[in-house]
């Protein structure tokens, strides 16, 4: 079945870049106006510009009598642009942190909520006792909600199982949801989340498990396309994220690391140097991490909706675009830190609190996103040969005007493999 979509008011990202884009590059957003676009059997076919030749011609074959395969989609008034690529998310969990949420407003410290059983051990506990079966259920209803709001592929990690058999049944639950997922999905292995408490004393022995026993298995069922560390003060050493990078890497599995969260302990310069496709969070940089990652192909990840919901330092933009970082923008979607999954939300906010310009914030909500995540072949622009994963909005005068107008909801509609998966009144 194909799908003809015209009179489209703008189109943007129609570009297709080798590379995450990085530095000033990133605000460069190019987009058709009055454009069309061709879509056959989920993939866009052909982009372009309703005054050329090509549109003549394919609106000529919709429009001839005896054609029963092609719909047309008159767009007028409506931008379109690439479904969100959210490049981090912990979207499989089961149930909720609102009460410690209402406990921070209350004045308690994180080390208090964490004493009192609170934290990412918290979520872990529910997690381990949970089935696949109600974690999947939870999981599918979360990522419908987040492909409404427009995200078309998504990385999700494990992380809340902190034991062998939990993490295992985490990247189960993750495979079987990318088994009945519209939009694709990659799976990271975070089993170095937090520290089990069985191991309170003694995280190395949880370290040297995991890559005696946890790994393998991860490798041989295929269950990670990517492995993750929580590596920052109180909770992972430089020391055992190189141990465990290295032994992933052992298995072809690539690095995507959580730094520079709550301190600059020189797990960024470690993921950097072992060819990690990401460094994520990044909040806390010294001026080396600025220049080192400027120099570098791992991207950055922000996460501003966790920044803003912790109420901590958002990640210096700016300056790491100065130094030519490429920089990607993620939900975070988790329990904890950022009980959201809206990438129009962090798109506004990476705008209104991290002061990236609209064109840059999309650019790394989108094409950045998919770099992100080994995805950028698949989606994270308009372009022929990629999935049609798209949002048309309702109308806008320009695209600034997403991030600008925050907290309304501008999608008119959202398509999926070039069908249509939710439309907005
Ligand atoms: O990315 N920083 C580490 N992990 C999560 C928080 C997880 C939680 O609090 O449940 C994050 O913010
Ligand atoms: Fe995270």
């Amino acid at each position: 079945m194909q799908t003809l979509f015209y009179n489209i008011k703008e189109i943007v990202g129609t570009h297709n870049p080798l590379q995450a884009l990085r530095g000033v590059a990133l605000s460069h957003l190019p987009n058709i106006t009055n454009g069309y676009l061709l879509c056959n059997n989920g993939l866009i076919t052909e982009v372009g510009s309703c005054t050329s030749e090509a549109f003549a011609s394919a609106n000529a074959s919709a429009t001839a009598t005896n054609v029963t395969n092609i719909q047309k989609i008159d767009c007028t008034g409506q931008t379109l642009l690439p479904c969100w690529a959210d490049s981090h998310t912990h979207l499989v969990y089961a149930g909720s942190r609102e009460g410690e949420f209402v406990q921070k407003l209350q004045g308690d410290t994180y080390a208090q909520i964490a004493a009192s059983g609170g934290g990412i051990l918290s979520t872990a506990r529910q997690v381990q006792v949970a089935t696949e079966e109600v974690l999947l259920t939870q999981a599918y209803s979360r990522l419908q909600q987040v492909i409404a709001q427009g995200t078309g592929a998504i990385e999700i990690k494990s992380g809340y199982g902190l034991t062998i058999q939990d993490e295992l049944k985490m990247l189960r639950v993750i495979a079987a949801l990318k088994a009945i997922s519209p939009i694709p999905i990659v799976a990271t292995c975070l089993a170095a989340h937090a520290i089990p408490l069985a191991y309170k004393h003694n995280s190395q022995g949880y370290v040297e498990l995991l890559i005696k026993e946890l790994l393998p298995q991860v490798a041989q069922q295929k269950l990670a396309a990517f492995i993750d560390v929580f590596c920052d003060t109180g909770f992972y050493t430089v020391a055992q994220l190189l141990q465990l990078i290295i032994a992933a890497k052992n298995y072809g599995i690539q690095a995507k690391i959580h730094t520079n969260q709550l301190s600059s302990i020189g797990g960024l310069q470690a993921a950097i140097a072992h060819g990690a496709l990401s460094v994520d969070h990044v909040e806390t940089m010294t001026e080396d991490d600025i220049v080192t990652i400027g120099k570098s192909n791992t991207i950055g990840t922000l996460l501003p909706t966790a920044a803003y919901f912790l109420r901590m330092q958002q990640a210096p933009a700016w300056d790491m675009l100065e130094a030519n970082a490429a920089l990607a923008l993620a939900s975070d979607y988790n329990p904890g830190s950022s009980p959201s999954g809206n990438m129009n939300i962090v798109v506004s906010m990476a705008c209104i609190t991290l002061k990236m310009l609209p064109a840059e914030a999309v650019n790394a909500a989108t094409i950045n996103g998919a770099f992100a995540m080994g995805l950028q072949h698949k989606v994270g622009s308009i372009a022929a040969g990629k999935l049609a994963n798209f949002i048309l909005t309702k109308p806008i005068p320009n695209i600034n005007y997403l991030p600008y107008s925050f907290g309304s909801n501008h999608i008119h509609s959202v398509y999926i493999n070039g069908q249509l998966f939710n439309k907005n009144s």
